[in-house]
């Protein structure tokens, strides 16, 4: 059977940062508590469109596996924030980058969205039905948060990771991938005010809300369960595995789920310190940045964990190819702003109140 296998990565990172010191400028919160409790530093917020986000990162991975739009066959942008309902946001990030030959469509598995991607993928690749997939998460989360909601407010951040999918050539590739869902405790997580069951009710303000406590639970017995099946599954021990790239919610969710797997922590790849918790960006933007920091060594085992929304969870086992550089590199990159983040996010906010 033909495995799949991540021949090109990229990422987008908005320039503008918020920091904690900016959200304790104006709500009641403290860096000391997002720190201690979150493990976030800052994040970023993008002026940009979701799609223009993922547009650039896509170009990125298109670079780096050396093809061109025209080349993809199949594109999936996982994502919970698209541009708009109606149309997928992956039909948006086709005509944006010309990818003219690609069928396309949105994932909305929440903070899991790039594993079920990637679970689509390899299906897709499997079946014949698809040669060479762009996987996208993309989240631009920033708008949903509204400050007067202080325990998601500091949480989340917008980003976008990409990968360019092929059948593996050689050992390289997808070697298990497991992945789950539980709806009866759907409303843990959710977004209020958007969705054809908000219309034609009284309105409710726009934003995300959730029991962060139930979720914390359910995240690390959810991504423990998920990532030891990959481990096994894969025909590995804990000490095999080189690299494991955990969603990036909580680094004390990341860390209480790797207690409880054998597995060194100094082989867990975070970056929630500096991005929060950007969804289903989360996994391909850690990938993508450890990758260009050279922590990926050829033929490397790498877990990636995934954990949100629905609730859903899911796992997968990589083995890694030969290249760990680009084949070629693009220059593609969001419109320059002047902007700060907290500038974007207060004229947000004045326009919820207004
Ligand atoms: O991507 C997948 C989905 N997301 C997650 O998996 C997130 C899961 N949950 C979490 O990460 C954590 O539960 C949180 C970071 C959300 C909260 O941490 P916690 O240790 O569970 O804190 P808590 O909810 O128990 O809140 C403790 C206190 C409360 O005050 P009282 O009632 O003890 O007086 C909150 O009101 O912290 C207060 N609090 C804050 N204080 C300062 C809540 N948010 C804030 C804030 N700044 N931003």
């Amino acid at each position: 059977m033909r495995r799949a296998a991540i021949t090109g990565w990229g990422r987008c990172t908005p320039d503008p940062v918020l920091t904690n010191d900016d959200l304790a400028s104006v709500m009641d919160t403290s860096d000391e508590w997002i720190t201690t409790r979150s493990g976030i530093k800052e994040r970023r917020v993008s002026p940009a469109e979701n799609s223009d986000m993922a547009t650039v990162a896509a170009s990125h991975a298109l670079a780096a596996a050396g093809l061109e739009a025209e080349d993809i066959d199949y594109i999936m942008v996982a994502t919970c924030t698209g541009d708009r309902q109606i149309p997928a946001t992956a039909c948006r990030v086709q005509d944006k980058l010309g990818a003219t030959n690609a069928a396309a469509l949105d994932v909305n598995a929440g903070c899991t969205g790039f594993i079920y991607g990637l679970n689509l993928a390899n299906g897709l690749i499997a079946a014949g039905s698809a040669e060479r997939v762009l996987l996208i998460g993309s989240e631009r989360i920033t708008p949903f948060l509204d400050l007067e909601e202080r325990s998601t407010a500091v949480l989340f951040g917008d980003g976008a990771g990409a990968a360019v999918i092929e059948a593996a050539r050689g050992e390289e590739g997808l070697r298990s991938i497991n992945v789950g869902s539980d709806g009866t405790i759907a409303d843990v997580l959710t977004c209020q005010g958007v969705g054809s069951s908000y219309i034609g009710e009284p309105p409710v303000p726009i934003r995300i809300v959730m029991d962060g406590t139930a979720l914390f639970r359910a995240a690390v017995l959810g991504m423990t369960a998920a990532a030891e099946k990959a481990i096994t599954d894969a025909g590995w021990t804990g000490d095999d595995v080189d690299l494991v790239f955990p969603h990036q919610a909580n680094i004390r969710i990341i860390d209480a789920t790797v207690r409880r797997l054998d597995v060194d922590d100094a082989k867990v790849y975070t970056n929630i310190a500096s991005y929060g918790n950007t969804s289903a960006a989360s996994i391909p933007l850690a990938l993508s940045e450890a990758l260009d920091a050279g922590r990926v060594e050829p033929g490397a085992k790498l877990i990636l964990v995934g954990f949100g929304a629905g609730l859903t969870w899911g796992a997968a086992g990589i083995v890694w190819g030969d290249r760990v550089e680009p084949i070629t590199t693009s220059d593609a990159a969001l419109p320059p702003t002047d902007k700060t983040g907290l500038q974007i996010i207060m004229e947000r906010q004045a326009l919820r109140s207004a």
